[in-house]
């Protein structure tokens, strides 16, 4: 039994998280499932993008992946045995909707996510589900160039309303988009990702235009974000009684200098970066930096958008992994090519610093290991928008494969400083109300293929065998003691 006073107390020794905290690991559709014409499931843009040679680094495809859709309950398993508490997981547009909404609701599908979910449920896990993790039926590629045309927003509004229908007396998280910030930064401006659209100066490119359709993209998910969220809070949340949201991919932007331009080129960073779309959500418009620097470029919203959604999300979904200097090209000179430009808000963002790294470089290009951004950004979204509860969606760490690496040491100096991260955040005032690491098991990792492993887990991607690595033990050991210290908390 503790003392009185222990609730007062809450300082870095006894710092304990709430008893509903939740615990998680995270994966995606594309990335895990595999099974990619099974069951009725149609192409994905991701199915049609890994086909054309040279886009993905090793010349692989998520035609398999980690199996997820066949080994799915011994995936669960490995989850119960950690002691997870939720389980963070995307599902498939094209296995519901093959043809969008000009086809028939694929029955199969639902019937696997409905074993599934059931599944996750039986074992005291909760599921926390993303109805869009990159992935879209090609089907809405082809007949109008998806996420630039305003048609997808009733789209997405009939798949998300299909999924509140089946899933939504079972599923009581649901966010609608993961990390739209990536997705159009590099399927429209850099090309990298599908649809590969991108102008010549940023990219290898036939088509696009980085200047404009980035804009139009963010734009059109946005407005569709909205829509969903508008038909759940009307016809579904009040019954269902779950809670919805987006996930962002977050950077932390550090001044380059102490100089007053790049201090403000740290603001115009997260501007085109993050408060890009989670401003006009939460506030019904754009942030002031973009609205200066791009005018009437930057799309409208209307009324009616607007008047739908008063605060239209329940959380925030924070996927925190590096940070960035920040350096100001509005006032100043850079290089050409070094971020300059106006859809960049004049921001070259840089790991470096006269040569040196910002945190610790982990040989995986776009990641450092900068745990302060961690709890800088938490801080960031709890003063910039107040009282909207926080997840972490994402975190964890990735390596190049280089053999079957069970000791990974590395990863668990990095969970366990970024949750210490988190945790000062916490005690600072931030409402974050769950941590999920990416992930459970290596997987596809997108443009880097099979090349970068991230799990708790080693996948032997040709027999499917699942290896615990020290990290699996370590996060086991961490989610067991603040069960421990939680159960002593509620005792006191
Ligand atoms: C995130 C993405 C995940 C995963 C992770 C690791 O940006 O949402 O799908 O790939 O990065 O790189």
């Amino acid at each position: 039994m503790l003392s009185g006073n222990f609730k007062e107390i809450n300082n870095e020794e006894n710092f304990h998280f709430p008893k509903n905290f939740l615990f998680g690991t995270a994966s995606s559709s594309y990335q895990y499932e595999g099974a990619y014409l099974t069951d009725g499931k149609t192409l994905s843009n991701w199915d049609v993008f890994t086909s054309i040679p040279g886009k993905i680094a090793d010349g692989s495809h998520g035609k398999v992946a980690v199996d997820h859709y066949h080994r799915y309950p011994e995936d669960l398993d490995l989850m119960e045995d950690l002691g997870v508490n939720s389980y963070r997981l995307s599902l498939s547009w094209a296995r519901i909707l093959p043809k969008g909404r000009f086809g028939d609701v694929n029955m199969a599908g639902i019937h696997h996510y409905n074993r599934m979910i059931n599944n996750i449920l039986k074992r005291g896990i909760e599921p926390f589900v993303t109805l869009t993790h990159y992935d879209i039926p090609q089907e809405l590629e082809f007949r109008y160039g998806s996420w630039l045309n305003p048609q997808i927003r009733e789209d997405f509004e009939h798949y998300a309303e299909i999924c509140f229908q089946y899933f939504g007396n079972r599923v009581k998280f649901w966010s609608t988009f993961n990390e739209p910030n990536v997705q159009v930064i590099l399927g429209y401006r850099k090309g990298t990702y599908p649809p590969s659209r991108c102008s010549k100066s940023f990219g290898n490119c036939t088509h696009g235009d980085s200047y404009i359709e980035p804009l139009v993209a963010a734009h059109n998910i946005i407005r569709s974000h909205l829509a969903a969220v508008n038909i759940y809070r009307k016809n579904y949340q009040e019954e269902q009684r779950g809670k919805i949201g987006i996930v962002m991919n977050t950077i932390w932007f550090e001044p380059v200098s102490e100089s007053l331009a790049d201090r403000l080129a740290v603001e115009r960073a997260q501007a085109f970066y993050l408060t890009w779309f989670l401003d006009p959500i939460v506030f019904g418009r754009y942030p002031r930096e973009m609205q200066d620097i791009l005018g009437k470029d930057l799309p409208k919203f209307t009324k009616d958008d607007l008047k739908s959604s008063k605060s239209g999300l329940d959380f925030i979904g924070i996927n925190q992994y590096t940070s960035r200097y920040a350096k100001d090209c509005l006032h100043s000179k850079c290089e050409p090519g070094k971020g300059g430009t106006r859809v960049e808000g004049f921001v070259y963002a840089n790991a470096h610093k006269d040569g040196l790294p910002l945190g610790e470089p982990t040989g995986v290009d776009w990641f450092n290991i900068y745990p302060q951004g961690m709890e800088k950004m938490l801080m960031y979204a709890t003063e910039r928008y107040k009282n909207i509860p926080l997840y972490v969606t994402e975190n964890g760490f990735g390596e190049n494969n280089t053999g079957v690496l069970l000791n990974d040491y590395r990863r668990v100096n990095f969970m366990s400083s970024y949750l210490d991260a988190l945790k000062r955040a916490m005690r600072k005032g931030a409402d974050v109300r769950g941590y999920f690491t990416w992930s459970l098991l290596d997987n596809f990792e997108w443009i880097s293929g099979y090349t970068i492993r991230f799990g708790l887990y080693h996948v032997d991607f040709d027999t499917q065998e699942r290896t615990p690595r020290l990290s699996a033990s370590w996060y086991k050991n961490f989610i067991f003691q603040h069960r421990a210290q939680s159960k002593d908390y509620d005792d006191a």
